[in-house]
């Protein structure tokens, strides 16, 4: 009979120098609370509260390096000196509640749409090839100088993280931002050796990035490094083709120091290559097929997945019994390490405790009109709308 105990999830695990105190994480979450570019007050309660309530790991909402290319609106966090006190106060705060805690590192790409008026916003909008979907314009093409730049302002905010005590940062590949632009043939299409039909190719920007992170932040920091086949754009799209180009870029990530994989996708349980493993889904796959630590994501405890909530209005209804059961199912059959649960830990910041008490009836149904209320006001409209998917699979 399948093994469906949730014990497992609550037992720790080592990656590098840090100790996670059980397998739940946080994942990457605006929030709607951010000030000037950075946590407020406001962040640092919430994600206290998240810390209190029992999760492992809390990963930032994405954080921009320094790079003129890399600020939008104030909604969106950057790493820089007039930040950075801030994000040290929210380390701490969430530190001293027992979560592990590290920075995701994002830049939007082509997906940057500047405002009029704020920092920066006569710097050029860059991407990889000047799109961020095929025939759909997004940025123009970094030059080689560019790319040194930004890389050196990634790691800049790597070792700022490190400095003010994070346990470790990720790099945002995924969901058609900057580096999946760099991922996805589709918007990358540049022929100097970064991009092509080879995965290695495209690989080339994001992994560089990721090593001389790993260069600077010394053997044992936690470099983690989040991908997924969908883009915002896109629900059909892939980065990798065959499970042949997911072991290449596996091998490449390894060999880059990156230190685990988090694999982002609409549902954790859907399978990716049904044709080859009937069950098993894309976090699975990275992790039999590179070996290291790999973190699954998707509509834990939620009947419809993010995309379709927040861009076509579909909302969730509760599946926590459930999907917790398949959770643990394929967890025990070691089909990954950690898992990340995103809108449930937003509405309800004990999330984990109550697991672990099995007290499922006192879990909060996530609500997008009262638990997103603050983002909608504060990001500036542009920011989601023009999102559109090409295709539902
Ligand atoms: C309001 C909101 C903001 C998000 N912001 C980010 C982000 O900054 N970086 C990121 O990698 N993912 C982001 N995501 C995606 C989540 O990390 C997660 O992958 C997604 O919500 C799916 O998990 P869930 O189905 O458990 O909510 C965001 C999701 C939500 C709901």
């Amino acid at each position: 009979m399948a093994d469906t105990s949730l014990d497992g999830l609550f037992t720790p695990l080592t990656i590098g120098n840090v100790t996670l105190r059980n397998r739940f994480v946080m994942p990457a979450m605006q929030i709607g609370f951010t000030e000037n570019c950075g946590p407020s007050p406001r962040t640092i309660d919430y994600l206290r509260g998240r810390s209190e309530g029992g999760a492992g790991l809390i990963f930032s909402e994405s954080c921009a390096p320094d790079h003129p290319s890399g600020y939008w609106q104030a909604a969106f966090c950057v790493m820089n000196p007039e930040t950075r006190g801030r994000w040290e106060a929210l380390t701490e705060a969430i530190k001293g509640a027992g979560a592990a805690f590290a920075v995701q590192l994002w830049h939007p790409g082509g997906q940057r749409r500047p405002i009029e008026g704020f920092a920066h916003a006569d710097a050029p909008t860059l991407s990889p090839s000047g799109l961020i979907q095929a025939e759909r314009e997004g940025g123009r093409a970094m030059t080689a100088a560019e790319m040194d730049d930004l890389a050196d302002a990634f790691v800049r905010a790597a070792e700022d993280a490190k400095a003010i005590g994070a346990d470790g940062v990720e790099l945002h590949c995924a969901h058609g931002y900057l580096m999946d632009q760099f991922l996805w043939a589709e918007t990358n299409v540049r022929e100097d050796g970064y991009g092509g039909p080879a995965i290695a190719d495209r690989a080339r920007y994001p992994l560089a990035v990721a090593a001389a992170i790993r260069q600077a932040v010394g053997p044992d920091f936690l470099v983690s490094l989040r991908f997924s086949q969908f883009k915002e754009v896109d629900y059909g799209a892939r980065v990798f083709e065959t499970p042949e180009e997911l072991a290449e870029f596996g091998a490449l990530a390894k060999a880059a120091g990156v230190s685990m994989l988090n694999v982002s996708s609409r549902r954790f349980g859907k399978p990716e290559w049904p044709e080859q493993d009937a069950a098993l889904g894309i976090a699975g796959w990275a992790k039999r097929l590179t070996g290291l630590p790999v973190m699954t994501t998707g509509s834990i405890g939620l009947s419809t997945d993010i995309f379709a909530d927040l861009f076509d209005g579909e909302d969730p209804g509760l599946r926590i019994a459930a999907d917790l059961a398949e959770l643990a199912r394929r967890f025990n059959a070691g089909e990954f390490d950690m898992v990340g649960v995103g809108r449930m830990h937003i509405a309800n910041a004990d999330f984990v405790t109550k697991v672990r008490e099995g007290r499922f009836d006192e879990l909060r149904l996530y609500n997008k009109a009262v638990d997103l209320k603050h983002l909608m006001e504060q990001v500036v409209p542009g920011a989601v709308e023009e999102h559109r998917k090409t295709a539902d699979v």
